[in-house]
């Protein structure tokens, strides 16, 4: 693999991939404890990009590979891009996507915690739910690349609330188990309900 080729991978984020079918809750796979990755090779890549496309055309700020049905420990994240609702000449609208920041999290390891912070958070896998969850204010994260090199990360805000809602997921938690066992019945219920009346 050339150097360019590595650099490029994500800062060059073009819109394109496919669509993949995104699990819903309580499906086994978002139960699961997902396994690390040990290859870092094209299809690792192209899942990543394919990943990023679901996840931008979702639109989402993050998507695990538990989510697209694939127990492995990465995660794929943008909390910068923009979404320009434009008119057409024709009076129908559609959405516009920019300012891509890509980033994927491969076998991610959380080093540092602390503080607190509560923030409303919603899943792809639990669609129409949203509710405050609480998470640590800071956080410090190694993780690999797609070309398997360390890096590490400290987080804040937001970001550092999107990377433990994904991590969770790689091990088999949804945000709505974060919650009183109360709070997670009946959200439960709502949404198991919501999912029956789209059949
Ligand atoms: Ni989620």
């Amino acid at each position: 693999m050339d150097l360019s080729m590595k650099k490029n991978f994500l800062t060059d984020y073009k819109l394109e991939g496919e669509v993949l079918p995104i699990y819903t809750y309580p499906a086994p796979v978002l139960k699961k404890i997902a396994e690390p990755v040990t290859e870092f090779n094209q299809e690792l890549h192209l899942l990543i990009k394919n990943m990023l496309y679901t996840m931008y055309h979702a639109p989402g700020i993050g998507l695990a590979a538990p989510q697209v049905g694939v127990s492995k420990r990465f995660f794929v994240l943008d909390i910068w891009f923009d979404r320009e609702k434009v008119t057409l000449a024709d009076g129908t609208e559609e959405y516009r996507l920019s300012q891509f920041q890509p980033m994927a999290f491969i076998n991610p390891v959380f080093k540092n915690h602390s503080g607190e912070v509560i923030h409303e958070e919603g899943c792809l896998s639990v669609p129409g739910i949203y509710e405050d969850v609480k998470r640590a204010e800071f956080v410090s994260v190694e993780y690999q690349d797609p070309f398997g090199d360390k890096h590490q990360i400290e987080a804040d805000e937001l970001l550092s609330i999107c990377l433990q809602h994904e991590n969770d997921h790689l091990d088999g938690i949804v945000f709505i188990e974060r919650l009183s066992l109360l709070k997670k019945q009946l959200l439960e219920k709502k949404f198991l309900k919501q999912m029956q009346k789209k059949k």
